[in-house]
């Protein structure tokens, strides 16, 4: 029995942790958040009877580590998280664990402030002597990313403060965009061909993110500061006037928020808010209590991830129940196949949904929903719903359980699905039209080739009339310039607007052109990383060919088996062939050897292995790669150097057998100084 529990702990654990990476980590959950509650919730309620099977990664953390591409900062105090509260009596239960922990009798009232919980990211401005010195991301509550110059760009972010602040003052708050300021960004992405948000949270969350300032500053961000962390002198004596406060030195604040003096105030409160929540211009996803008293805070402190002194009380999820009246599939631009719920059109809180993602086939028969079932479905905060489960009418059982097609609905080709993988894909590459399109669209994005003149619109309509059937045929469109001249909405100054866009493309890095070829798994990183290890297209190509192939590609840290299989899948079909020597004649893809600095490592390969005394390892690599060294996973006759930390294990002793050199980190920075 024990023994069950332990295992329904841990895989609900590394549930978590996998939701955690994909929210904080990727900016793409998968899950809803009030599924995501759920999962935490029952976690919690095990741990609470069995701590001694709690999973440290979830019980301690608030977040995934930070994503790379941020220089990283400790916070001076940490960023937590709330506790959640999904009724009323959990937000009794609250009140009442406070009174307990500060001795005060049963009756007594905790004055709290009650506000909107803002359904975005947290951010930690610190100013020192009214300027602002960094802004970081939440992070993992501990360490966070520094996305200060992405900070600045955002209006409601005052560079210096106004009024007296204290010297060192931090206030914490919440980035998010109203909805329409979303639904008008999302129109914009998608007439220009680039990605779309899947709710206002993750836009917000992907332009904060963004490594190029000027994208933030595009984006309609707003703050509002609810917190703070570490501040030199007290600001006040309660929160409300710590609010008050936080206002003088020119934050806008977060509203509605009451002062409620008992419990019943708080419910009511509650009940106001989710009365208003269509109403609000942002979404939310709760209100939260925090204690009004800044000393009454303090003497309640912190358990575990959480304050004892606030509370979030969570709103149920928009739910609805409607028809299942079939399940079609859709084919994606890397092939995969998705199953998509077509419903019988139903209002979930305050917006019409036809469509929900089923998300692969195990999701499915996990699920079993079938054709004809009545089923649940649930809006939080997400344009896209989530099928919840069927709710049977008495006839589920006697309908047909839905059979996966094991063939491309877009072009017949076989599907595939490989061992150990959720999706199932088709085999036919750039030949199969669905992905023909999706790829293409993808060619020309940001990142990619980046042809901005040419929207997925447009992009839809030149392949609709057969202009456009490849990547290649881009760059042949001028052979339609009379055509094109003919049709509505095209004129002289947009036809050669159109072309000097295109023509601008055939210069392309190596990184984005393979980044642009759509390959499964293969992103911006990778290809940054394939380009400056391999220099040109030739060699890579070349080595794609070869029988070493699978080897070497594994052998590089940051390429694993299954990330190799892909890019060799796609490199050896021959369609895809014949497409790339049309497209390499096309355009002069740009070696990526000048990139690299000349230093003594330049060509070598290396391999880092132990703790290093200051560096990260991902510091490390990055360090020798911009120095021209290959970086490998593992220890072969072929390694040059092995760079030995603390603690190095069999790597090192692989190193020594072979007598390849080992060096220190100090050795190390010696060579690329
Ligand atoms: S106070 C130590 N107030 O919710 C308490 N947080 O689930 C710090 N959030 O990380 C948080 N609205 O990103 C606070 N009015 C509000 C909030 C709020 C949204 C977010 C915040 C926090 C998360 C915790």
């Amino acid at each position: 029995m024990t023994k069950q529990i332990k295992k329904t702990v841990e895989e609900l654990a590394a549930e978590i942790v996998r939701h955690d990476a994909l929210y904080h980590g990727k900016d793409a959950p998968e899950i809803s958040d009030a599924e995501y509650d759920l999962l935490r919730k029952r976690y919690d309620k095990l741990v609470k009877d069995y701590p001694q099977y709690a999973v440290a990664a979830v019980s301690e953390s608030v977040g995934a580590a930070p994503a790379s591409g941020f220089r990283k900062v400790a916070h001076a105090v940490p960023m937590l998280s709330l506790g959640n509260a999904f009724d009323d009596e959990d937000v009794l239960d609250f009140i009442q664990r406070m009174r307990r922990f500060l001795n005060l009798p049963a009756d007594a009232e905790i004055p709290v402030v009650a506000e909107p919980k803002l359904d975005g990211l947290s951010l930690s401005l610190r100013y020192e002597n009214a300027e602002l010195v960094h802004a970081l991301t939440r992070g993992d509550g501990a360490v966070g990313e520094d996305v200060t110059a992405n900070a600045r760009t955002i209006k409601d972010i005052p560079q210096i403060l106004k009024g007296k602040p204290p010297k060192i003052l931090e206030i914490r708050g919440e980035i998010f965009m109203h909805r329409e300021d979303f639904l008008k960004l999302n129109a914009a992405q998608e007439a220009a061909g680039r990605q779309q948000f899947a709710n206002p949270r993750n836009a917000a969350a992907g332009s904060m993110r963004q490594l190029d300032p000027s994208i933030t500053a595009s984006r309609p961000l707003r703050f509002v500061g609810y917190n703070w962390g570490e501040v030199s002198a007290p600001l006040a004596k309660t929160l409300w006037e710590a609010r008050a406060a936080i206002q003088s030195f020119g934050f806008t604040l977060n509203a509605p928020v009451e002062l409620c003096a008992s419990a019943e105030e708080m419910l009511k409160y509650y009940q106001k808010i989710l009365a208003q929540r269509a109403d609000l211009p942002f979404d939310i996803d709760g209100v939260v209590y925090k204690v009004n008293e800044l000393k009454l805070q303090e003497q309640l402190g912190f358990v575990a991830r959480a304050p004892r002194w606030a509370i979030a009380h969570k709103f149920p999820a928009e739910q609805a129940l409607t028809r299942l009246n079939a399940i079609t599939i859709q084919v994606g631009r890397t092939g995969a196949l998705t199953p998509v719920a077509e419903l019988e059109p139903i209002n979930v809180g305050g917006v019409m949904v036809a469509r929900a993602t089923l998300h692969n086939e195990d999701e499915i028969r996990r699920k079993d929903v079938r054709v004809g079932d009545m089923v649940w479905l649930q809006r939080a905060g997400d344009v896209i719903p989530q099928i919840l489960a069927f709710k049977d009418d008495g006839e589920h059982s006697k309908r047909p359980e839905f059979i996966f097609p094991d063939h491309c609905p877009v072009c017949g080709a076989e599907a595939m699905r490989p061992d150990g993988e959720a999706v199932r894909r088709c085999t036919n590459g750039l030949a199969c039209p669905a992905q023909a399109l999706e790829h293409l669209i993808h060619f020309v994005s940001r990142g990619a080739a980046d042809i901005a003149g040419l929207g997925e619109k447009t992009l839809a309509e030149f392949f609709e009339l057969g202009w456009v059937k490849t990547p290649a045929d881009i760059f042949q469109l001028e052979k339609y310039e009379s055509e094109l001249l003919q049709r509505e909405g095209w004129k002289e100054k947009s036809v050669s607007n159109l072309f000097a866009a295109i023509n601008k493309a055939r210069q392309m890095p190596l990184a984005r052109f393979i980044y642009a070829l759509g390959i499964p798994q293969i992103g911006e990183t990778t290809a940054k990383l394939l380009a400056r290890t391999f220099g040109s297209w030739d060699y890579l190509y070349q080595l794609t060919q070869s029988d070493d192939a699978l080897a070497e590609l594994t052998n590089l840290d940051g390429i694993g088996a299954s990330m190799a299989e892909d890019l060799l899948a796609f490199f050896h079909e021959k369609h895809n062939q014949k497409v790339l020597v049309v497209l390499a004649k096309e355009i002069q893809i740009q070696n990526d050897i000048n990139e690299t600095v000349h230093s003594k490592i330049s060509g070598k390969t290396m391999v880092f292995t132990g703790t290093l005394p200051t560096l990260s390892r991902d510091a490390a690599k990055a360090m020798a790669e911009r120095a021209g060294a290959k970086v490998a996973s593992s220890v072969s006759a072929k390694t040059d150097y092995v760079v030995a930390g603390e603690d190095a294990g069999s790597k090192l002793k692989k190193a020594t057998e072979l007598g390849v050199k080992v060096i220190s980190e100090a050795e190390f920075l010696s060579l690329i100084s």
